[in-house]
Protein backbone atom coordinates (compact mmCIF):
# COMPACT_ATOMS: atom_id res chain seq x y z
CA UNK A 1 0.00 0.00 0.00
CA UNK A 2 1.65 3.44 -0.59
CA UNK A 3 2.23 6.23 1.54
CA UNK A 4 -1.02 8.58 0.78
CA UNK A 5 -3.56 5.44 0.90
CA UNK A 6 -2.57 4.55 4.43
CA UNK A 7 -1.92 8.52 5.48
CA UNK A 8 -5.95 8.76 4.46
CA UNK A 9 -6.88 5.16 6.11
CA UNK A 10 -5.03 6.38 9.63
CA UNK A 11 -6.62 9.76 9.39
CA UNK A 12 -10.03 8.56 9.43
CA UNK A 13 -9.01 6.05 12.01
CA UNK A 14 -8.53 9.60 13.96
CA UNK A 15 -11.46 11.48 12.66
CA UNK A 16 -13.73 8.74 13.88
CA UNK A 17 -12.27 8.33 17.54
CA UNK A 18 -12.05 12.17 17.56
CA UNK A 19 -14.47 13.96 20.50
CA UNK A 20 -14.76 17.18 21.75
CA UNK A 21 -11.58 18.88 21.77
CA UNK A 22 -9.79 15.04 22.38
CA UNK A 23 -9.57 11.64 20.62
CA UNK A 24 -10.13 8.14 22.00
CA UNK A 25 -7.95 5.50 22.24
CA UNK A 26 -10.49 3.16 20.75
CA UNK A 27 -14.32 3.53 20.59
CA UNK A 28 -16.22 0.76 22.16
CA UNK A 29 -13.31 -0.30 24.34
CA UNK A 30 -11.89 2.81 25.85
CA UNK A 31 -14.44 5.57 25.34
CA UNK A 32 -12.73 8.65 27.35
CA UNK A 33 -9.28 10.27 27.40
CA UNK A 34 -6.43 8.71 28.16
CA UNK A 35 -3.73 10.42 29.50
CA UNK A 36 -0.50 8.93 27.63
CA UNK A 37 -2.10 8.19 24.39
CA UNK A 38 -2.90 11.75 24.35
CA UNK A 39 0.59 12.27 23.27
CA UNK A 40 1.33 10.15 20.40
CA UNK A 41 -2.39 11.15 19.71
CA UNK A 42 -1.32 14.76 19.80
CA UNK A 43 1.50 14.07 17.77
CA UNK A 44 -0.53 12.47 14.59
CA UNK A 45 -2.87 14.95 14.38
CA UNK A 46 0.20 17.32 13.78
CA UNK A 47 2.04 14.89 10.87
CA UNK A 48 -1.49 15.22 9.40
CA UNK A 49 -1.31 18.79 9.48
CA UNK A 50 -4.20 19.48 12.04
CA UNK A 51 -2.51 21.58 14.44
CA UNK A 52 -5.90 22.58 16.24
CA UNK A 53 -6.56 19.27 16.95
CA UNK A 54 -3.07 18.41 17.94
CA UNK A 55 -3.02 21.29 20.51
CA UNK A 56 -6.36 20.99 21.79
CA UNK A 57 -5.72 17.53 22.52
CA UNK A 58 -3.15 18.40 25.19
CA UNK A 59 -4.82 21.56 26.40
CA UNK A 60 -8.10 19.28 27.07
CA UNK A 61 -5.96 16.62 29.11
CA UNK A 62 -3.92 19.21 30.86
CA UNK A 63 -6.78 20.98 32.19
CA UNK A 64 -7.72 17.48 34.28
CA UNK A 65 -4.67 18.31 36.17
CA UNK A 66 -4.37 17.88 39.87
CA UNK A 67 -3.67 20.81 41.96
CA UNK A 68 -0.58 18.97 43.05
CA UNK A 69 0.37 18.34 39.64
CA UNK A 70 -0.39 14.79 39.21
CA UNK A 71 -1.98 15.03 35.60
CA UNK A 72 -4.63 11.81 35.98
CA UNK A 73 -4.44 8.74 33.90
CA UNK A 74 -8.09 8.75 32.62
CA UNK A 75 -10.27 12.11 31.78
CA UNK A 76 -14.02 11.23 31.84
CA UNK A 77 -15.43 13.66 29.70
CA UNK A 78 -18.62 12.13 29.19
CA UNK A 79 -20.92 9.53 30.21
CA UNK A 80 -20.18 5.92 28.88
CA UNK A 81 -21.79 2.73 29.77
CA UNK A 82 -18.59 1.03 27.70
CA UNK A 83 -15.91 0.95 30.18
CA UNK A 84 -15.58 -0.67 33.83
CA UNK A 85 -13.93 0.51 35.80
CA UNK A 86 -16.32 4.36 35.87
CA UNK A 87 -15.97 7.37 38.08
CA UNK A 88 -18.26 5.52 40.39
CA UNK A 89 -15.82 2.95 41.25
CA UNK A 90 -12.67 5.30 41.61
CA UNK A 91 -14.72 8.37 43.68
CA UNK A 92 -12.42 10.94 43.03
CA UNK A 93 -13.60 14.85 44.55
CA UNK A 94 -11.80 16.19 40.94
CA UNK A 95 -13.96 18.41 38.50
CA UNK A 96 -14.19 16.66 35.93
CA UNK A 97 -14.43 13.50 36.75
CA UNK A 98 -10.86 11.51 36.63
CA UNK A 99 -8.80 8.35 37.58
CA UNK A 100 -6.90 9.07 40.52
CA UNK A 101 -3.52 7.64 38.91
CA UNK A 102 -1.66 9.02 36.24
CA UNK A 103 0.66 7.79 33.35
CA UNK A 104 3.66 8.06 31.77
CA UNK A 105 4.56 11.61 31.02
CA UNK A 106 4.57 11.36 27.06
CA UNK A 107 2.21 14.36 26.32
CA UNK A 108 4.84 16.69 27.86
CA UNK A 109 7.14 15.06 24.97
CA UNK A 110 4.40 15.46 22.43
CA UNK A 111 3.57 19.32 23.66
CA UNK A 112 7.74 20.01 22.79
CA UNK A 113 7.20 18.49 19.32
CA UNK A 114 4.40 20.30 18.30
CA UNK A 115 6.03 23.64 19.50
CA UNK A 116 9.22 22.40 17.17
CA UNK A 117 6.89 21.42 14.25
CA UNK A 118 3.76 23.94 14.17
CA UNK A 119 4.04 26.58 11.13
CA UNK A 120 2.03 28.93 13.09
CA UNK A 121 4.80 30.18 15.01
CA UNK A 122 2.39 32.61 17.15
CA UNK A 123 -0.07 29.69 17.99
CA UNK A 124 3.12 27.62 19.17
CA UNK A 125 4.80 29.99 21.53
CA UNK A 126 1.24 30.72 23.01
CA UNK A 127 0.46 27.09 23.42
CA UNK A 128 3.85 26.87 24.87
CA UNK A 129 3.76 29.26 27.41
CA UNK A 130 0.05 28.54 28.80
CA UNK A 131 0.92 24.88 28.80
CA UNK A 132 4.50 25.57 30.74
CA UNK A 133 3.96 26.10 34.32
CA UNK A 134 1.82 22.36 33.70
CA UNK A 135 4.42 20.38 32.58
CA UNK A 136 6.84 21.18 34.65
CA UNK A 137 4.88 20.51 37.81
CA UNK A 138 3.86 17.41 36.46
CA UNK A 139 7.43 16.32 36.27
CA UNK A 140 8.07 17.89 39.39
CA UNK A 141 5.09 15.52 41.13
CA UNK A 142 7.07 12.62 39.94
CA UNK A 143 10.15 13.60 41.85
CA UNK A 144 8.32 14.82 44.77
CA UNK A 145 5.68 12.67 45.20
CA UNK A 146 7.10 9.60 43.42
CA UNK A 147 10.78 9.06 43.87
CA UNK A 148 12.07 5.40 44.67
CA UNK A 149 14.86 4.69 47.02
CA UNK A 150 16.91 4.57 43.38
CA UNK A 151 15.79 8.21 42.02
CA UNK A 152 13.67 5.99 39.65
CA UNK A 153 9.44 6.91 39.27
CA UNK A 154 7.32 5.09 41.43
CA UNK A 155 4.31 3.33 39.97
CA UNK A 156 1.66 2.73 42.73
CA UNK A 157 -0.58 0.77 40.18
CA UNK A 158 0.26 -1.65 37.16
CA UNK A 159 -2.26 1.05 35.38
CA UNK A 160 0.27 3.66 35.77
CA UNK A 161 2.89 1.71 33.76
CA UNK A 162 0.51 1.69 30.80
CA UNK A 163 1.45 -1.59 30.16
CA UNK A 164 -1.30 -2.91 32.72
CA UNK A 165 -0.71 -6.67 32.90
CA UNK A 166 3.12 -7.03 32.45
CA UNK A 167 4.96 -10.22 33.41
CA UNK A 168 7.01 -8.03 35.24
CA UNK A 169 4.26 -7.03 37.70
CA UNK A 170 3.55 -10.78 38.50
CA UNK A 171 5.55 -10.83 41.69
CA UNK A 172 4.63 -7.34 43.30
CA UNK A 173 1.28 -8.40 42.62
CA UNK A 174 1.58 -11.78 43.93
CA UNK A 175 2.11 -9.73 47.33
CA UNK A 176 -0.82 -7.91 46.63
CA UNK A 177 -3.52 -9.45 48.95
CA UNK A 178 -6.41 -7.07 48.22
CA UNK A 179 -8.58 -8.21 45.65
CA UNK A 180 -11.78 -6.24 45.27
CA UNK A 181 -14.85 -8.49 45.81
CA UNK A 182 -17.25 -6.04 44.15
CA UNK A 183 -18.55 -7.56 41.21
CA UNK A 184 -16.69 -7.56 37.70
CA UNK A 185 -18.37 -5.45 35.33
CA UNK A 186 -16.18 -6.09 32.71
CA UNK A 187 -16.84 -4.56 29.30
CA UNK A 188 -13.75 -4.92 27.29
CA UNK A 189 -14.32 -8.96 27.27
CA UNK A 190 -17.18 -8.20 25.42
CA UNK A 191 -15.39 -6.45 22.51
CA UNK A 192 -12.43 -8.55 22.58
CA UNK A 193 -11.75 -12.14 23.18
CA UNK A 194 -10.66 -12.56 27.00
CA UNK A 195 -7.57 -14.67 26.45
CA UNK A 196 -6.31 -11.63 24.95
CA UNK A 197 -6.97 -9.38 28.05
CA UNK A 198 -5.61 -9.36 31.73
CA UNK A 199 -7.68 -12.31 33.50
CA UNK A 200 -9.97 -11.96 36.30
CA UNK A 201 -7.89 -12.37 39.39
CA UNK A 202 -5.30 -9.41 38.05
CA UNK A 203 -8.69 -7.41 37.57
CA UNK A 204 -9.58 -8.24 41.52
CA UNK A 205 -6.69 -7.10 42.46
CA UNK A 206 -6.08 -3.65 40.29
CA UNK A 207 -9.14 -2.97 42.34
CA UNK A 208 -8.46 -4.19 45.38
CA UNK A 209 -5.46 -1.23 44.78
CA UNK A 210 -7.77 1.05 43.58
CA UNK A 211 -9.99 0.83 46.43
CA UNK A 212 -7.07 1.07 48.61
CA UNK A 213 -5.97 4.40 47.53
CA UNK A 214 -9.43 5.58 47.04
CA UNK A 215 -10.01 4.74 51.17
CA UNK A 216 -6.85 6.72 52.02
CA UNK A 217 -8.30 9.38 49.80
CA UNK A 218 -7.11 9.26 46.72
CA UNK A 219 -3.93 11.75 48.63
CA UNK A 220 -1.36 12.10 45.36
CA UNK A 221 1.96 13.42 47.77
CA UNK A 222 1.71 10.25 49.76
CA UNK A 223 0.17 7.17 47.14
CA UNK A 224 3.80 5.18 47.85
CA UNK A 225 2.46 5.34 51.33
CA UNK A 226 -0.93 4.32 51.07
CA UNK A 227 -0.57 1.02 48.21
CA UNK A 228 -0.06 -2.62 48.73
CA UNK A 229 1.31 -2.15 45.12
CA UNK A 230 4.92 -0.02 45.37
CA UNK A 231 7.23 -0.37 41.83
CA UNK A 232 10.04 1.88 40.22
CA UNK A 233 8.76 1.14 36.73
CA UNK A 234 11.93 2.06 34.09
CA UNK A 235 9.14 3.27 31.32
CA UNK A 236 7.60 5.74 33.68
CA UNK A 237 11.15 6.86 34.81
CA UNK A 238 12.42 6.99 30.86
CA UNK A 239 9.53 9.19 30.06
CA UNK A 240 10.04 11.24 32.97
CA UNK A 241 13.60 12.12 32.26
CA UNK A 242 13.01 11.94 28.46
CA UNK A 243 9.91 14.80 28.77
CA UNK A 244 12.93 17.21 31.02
CA UNK A 245 15.23 16.74 28.62
CA UNK A 246 12.24 17.36 25.63
CA UNK A 247 11.54 20.36 27.94
CA UNK A 248 15.37 21.77 28.18
CA UNK A 249 15.28 21.29 24.33
CA UNK A 250 12.85 23.84 23.70
CA UNK A 251 13.38 26.61 25.43
CA UNK A 252 16.34 27.97 24.20
CA UNK A 253 14.18 27.77 20.76
CA UNK A 254 11.22 29.59 22.04
CA UNK A 255 12.96 32.37 24.05
CA UNK A 256 14.52 33.19 20.73
CA UNK A 257 11.19 33.95 19.29
CA UNK A 258 10.60 35.88 22.46
CA UNK A 259 9.06 34.05 24.74
CA UNK A 260 9.16 34.66 28.31
CA UNK A 261 9.07 32.96 31.81
CA UNK A 262 10.29 29.80 30.39
CA UNK A 263 12.93 28.76 33.04
CA UNK A 264 14.84 25.72 32.02
CA UNK A 265 16.47 25.42 35.43
CA UNK A 266 14.15 23.23 36.91
CA UNK A 267 13.44 20.88 34.07
CA UNK A 268 17.46 20.47 33.50
CA UNK A 269 17.85 19.42 36.98
CA UNK A 270 14.98 17.03 37.09
CA UNK A 271 16.17 15.38 33.34
CA UNK A 272 19.96 14.52 34.95
CA UNK A 273 18.06 13.52 38.72
CA UNK A 274 15.56 11.30 36.62
CA UNK A 275 18.18 9.54 34.09
CA UNK A 276 20.43 9.00 37.31
CA UNK A 277 17.66 7.47 39.24
CA UNK A 278 16.86 5.29 35.87
CA UNK A 279 20.24 4.07 35.76
CA UNK A 280 19.71 2.61 39.20
CA UNK A 281 17.52 0.34 37.75
CA UNK A 282 20.45 -1.23 35.19
CA UNK A 283 20.99 -4.85 35.57
CA UNK A 284 24.39 -6.03 34.47
CA UNK A 285 23.87 -9.55 34.72
CA UNK A 286 20.47 -9.23 32.63
CA UNK A 287 21.66 -7.02 30.17
CA UNK A 288 18.22 -5.00 30.58
CA UNK A 289 16.64 -2.60 32.78
CA UNK A 290 14.55 -3.61 35.75
CA UNK A 291 11.52 -2.61 37.85
CA UNK A 292 12.23 -2.66 41.16
CA UNK A 293 9.93 -3.61 43.92
CA UNK A 294 10.10 -1.21 46.60
CA UNK A 295 8.11 -2.86 49.42
CA UNK A 296 9.46 -6.64 48.86
CA UNK A 297 13.21 -4.77 48.50
CA UNK A 298 14.42 -6.58 45.06
CA UNK A 299 14.65 -6.01 41.08
CA UNK A 300 11.88 -8.11 40.13
CA UNK A 301 11.11 -10.27 36.31
CA UNK A 302 12.41 -11.00 33.43
CA UNK A 303 13.49 -8.57 30.58
CA UNK A 304 9.76 -7.13 29.08
CA UNK A 305 8.99 -3.88 27.42
CA UNK A 306 8.46 -2.07 31.43
CA UNK A 307 12.59 -2.14 30.66
CA UNK A 308 12.42 -2.26 26.84
CA UNK A 309 10.93 1.73 26.61
CA UNK A 310 14.25 3.21 28.66
CA UNK A 311 15.93 3.33 25.25
CA UNK A 312 13.92 6.41 24.86
CA UNK A 313 15.07 8.31 27.32
CA UNK A 314 18.77 8.23 25.36
CA UNK A 315 20.60 5.71 27.68
CA UNK A 316 24.13 4.91 26.79
CA UNK A 317 25.19 2.83 23.55
CA UNK A 318 26.71 0.40 25.39
CA UNK A 319 23.40 -0.11 27.40
CA UNK A 320 21.45 -0.44 24.35
CA UNK A 321 23.91 -2.57 22.57
CA UNK A 322 23.06 -5.27 25.76
CA UNK A 323 19.81 -5.00 24.54
CA UNK A 324 19.21 -5.58 21.06
CA UNK A 325 22.17 -8.67 21.81
CA UNK A 326 18.54 -10.00 23.79
CA UNK A 327 16.33 -8.51 21.14
CA UNK A 328 18.59 -10.58 18.43
CA UNK A 329 17.52 -13.67 20.42
CA UNK A 330 13.94 -13.30 20.30
CA UNK A 331 14.33 -12.69 16.42
CA UNK A 332 15.43 -15.74 16.01
CA UNK A 333 12.26 -17.29 18.00
CA UNK A 334 9.46 -14.45 16.76
CA UNK A 335 9.54 -13.27 13.15
CA UNK A 336 7.44 -9.75 14.55
CA UNK A 337 10.12 -7.25 16.59
CA UNK A 338 9.45 -6.37 19.01
CA UNK A 339 7.88 -8.92 21.77
CA UNK A 340 6.45 -7.06 24.92
CA UNK A 341 7.73 -9.67 27.07
CA UNK A 342 11.00 -12.55 27.07
CA UNK A 343 9.19 -15.64 24.98
CA UNK A 344 11.30 -17.56 26.69
CA UNK A 345 10.16 -15.90 29.99
CA UNK A 346 7.91 -16.80 32.86
CA UNK A 347 4.19 -15.61 32.01
CA UNK A 348 5.23 -14.82 28.51
CA UNK A 349 1.77 -15.42 26.31
CA UNK A 350 2.11 -13.95 22.48
CA UNK A 351 -1.75 -13.06 22.62
CA UNK A 352 -2.68 -11.39 26.11
CA UNK A 353 -2.00 -7.98 25.83
CA UNK A 354 1.27 -6.88 27.59
CA UNK A 355 2.75 -10.31 27.98
CA UNK A 356 4.06 -10.78 24.62
CA UNK A 357 2.01 -9.27 21.82
CA UNK A 358 3.97 -6.38 19.69
CA UNK A 359 2.66 -2.98 20.18
CA UNK A 360 3.13 -0.17 17.87
CA UNK A 361 3.78 2.22 20.49
CA UNK A 362 6.39 0.55 21.66
CA UNK A 363 8.29 0.09 18.55
CA UNK A 364 8.12 3.78 18.11
CA UNK A 365 9.86 4.50 21.51
CA UNK A 366 12.62 1.90 21.13
CA UNK A 367 13.51 2.82 17.51
CA UNK A 368 13.82 6.38 18.95
CA UNK A 369 16.14 5.00 21.29
CA UNK A 370 17.97 3.08 18.91
CA UNK A 371 18.53 5.98 16.74
CA UNK A 372 19.44 8.51 19.08
CA UNK A 373 22.16 5.70 19.86
CA UNK A 374 23.67 5.69 16.66
CA UNK A 375 21.73 2.27 14.98
CA UNK A 376 20.14 4.16 12.52
CA UNK A 377 19.37 0.84 10.00
CA UNK A 378 18.25 -1.27 13.27
CA UNK A 379 15.84 1.62 13.34
CA UNK A 380 14.52 1.82 10.05
CA UNK A 381 13.90 -1.81 9.70
CA UNK A 382 12.20 -1.47 13.21
CA UNK A 383 10.01 0.67 11.05
CA UNK A 384 9.27 -0.96 7.83
CA UNK A 385 8.56 -4.04 10.05
CA UNK A 386 6.05 -1.74 11.51
CA UNK A 387 4.32 -0.41 8.38
CA UNK A 388 3.70 -4.08 7.31
CA UNK A 389 1.84 -4.45 10.47
CA UNK A 390 -0.29 -1.42 10.58
CA UNK A 391 -1.08 -2.08 6.55
CA UNK A 392 -3.06 -4.85 7.68
CA UNK A 393 -5.52 -2.50 10.31
CA UNK A 394 -4.45 -0.12 13.05
CA UNK A 395 -4.83 -2.81 15.76
CA UNK A 396 -3.99 -2.45 19.30
CA UNK A 397 -1.64 -4.69 19.30
CA UNK A 398 -0.09 -7.41 17.29
CA UNK A 399 0.61 -11.61 17.48
CA UNK A 400 4.59 -11.77 17.38
CA UNK A 401 4.28 -14.93 15.76
CA UNK A 402 2.53 -14.26 12.59
CA UNK A 403 1.87 -10.18 12.84
CA UNK A 404 -2.10 -10.56 12.85
CA UNK A 405 -3.92 -7.87 14.53
CA UNK A 406 -5.36 -8.47 17.88
CA UNK A 407 -6.92 -6.59 20.66
CA UNK A 408 -9.18 -3.62 19.84
CA UNK A 409 -9.29 -2.34 16.27
CA UNK A 410 -9.34 1.36 15.12
CA UNK A 411 -6.72 2.18 17.35
CA UNK A 412 -5.71 5.28 17.76
CA UNK A 413 -1.93 5.36 18.58
CA UNK A 414 -1.61 2.73 16.23
CA UNK A 415 -3.22 5.22 13.60
CA UNK A 416 -1.69 8.48 14.66
CA UNK A 417 2.41 6.57 14.60
CA UNK A 418 1.17 5.90 11.37
CA UNK A 419 1.28 9.54 10.46
CA UNK A 420 4.10 10.80 12.75
CA UNK A 421 6.37 7.87 12.35
CA UNK A 422 5.57 5.03 9.62
CA UNK A 423 4.59 7.09 6.49
CA UNK A 424 7.24 10.22 6.64
C1 LIG B 1 -4.75 0.03 28.05
C2 LIG B 1 -3.24 0.11 27.86
C3 LIG B 1 -2.75 1.49 28.19
C4 LIG B 1 -3.52 2.51 27.36
C5 LIG B 1 -5.04 2.31 27.49
C6 LIG B 1 -5.82 3.14 26.50
O1 LIG B 1 -5.10 0.20 29.38
O2 LIG B 1 -2.61 -0.85 28.64
O3 LIG B 1 -1.39 1.61 27.96
O4 LIG B 1 -3.18 3.78 27.77
O5 LIG B 1 -5.38 0.97 27.26
O6 LIG B 1 -5.38 2.88 25.20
Amino acid sequence: MNNTELRSQALEVLVANHRDGYTLPAPGLYPFQWCWDSGPIALGWAAAGRFEEAWSELHRLFSAQWPTGMVPHIVFWQDSDRYFPGPEVWGTAHTPQTTGLTQPPLPVSAAARLFMQDPDRDRARDALVSLWPRLLSWLSWFERARSGPHGAVVAVHPWESGMDNSPSWDEPLAGVTEASEIPLARRDVETVAADERPSELEYRKYLGIVERLRAAGWDTERQPADSPFVVEDPCLTAVTARAAADLVEVVQVAEAEGADGLDAGEAERLAKSVLAGLEGLWDEDLGWYRPYDVLAGRPVGAAASTGLVALWAGVAPARVSRVVERLDAWGRLLPVAVATADPNGPGYDPIRYWRGPVWVLVNWLVADGLSRAGLAERAEALRVGTRALVEQGFSEYYDPRDGHGIGGHGFSWSAALTLAWLTT
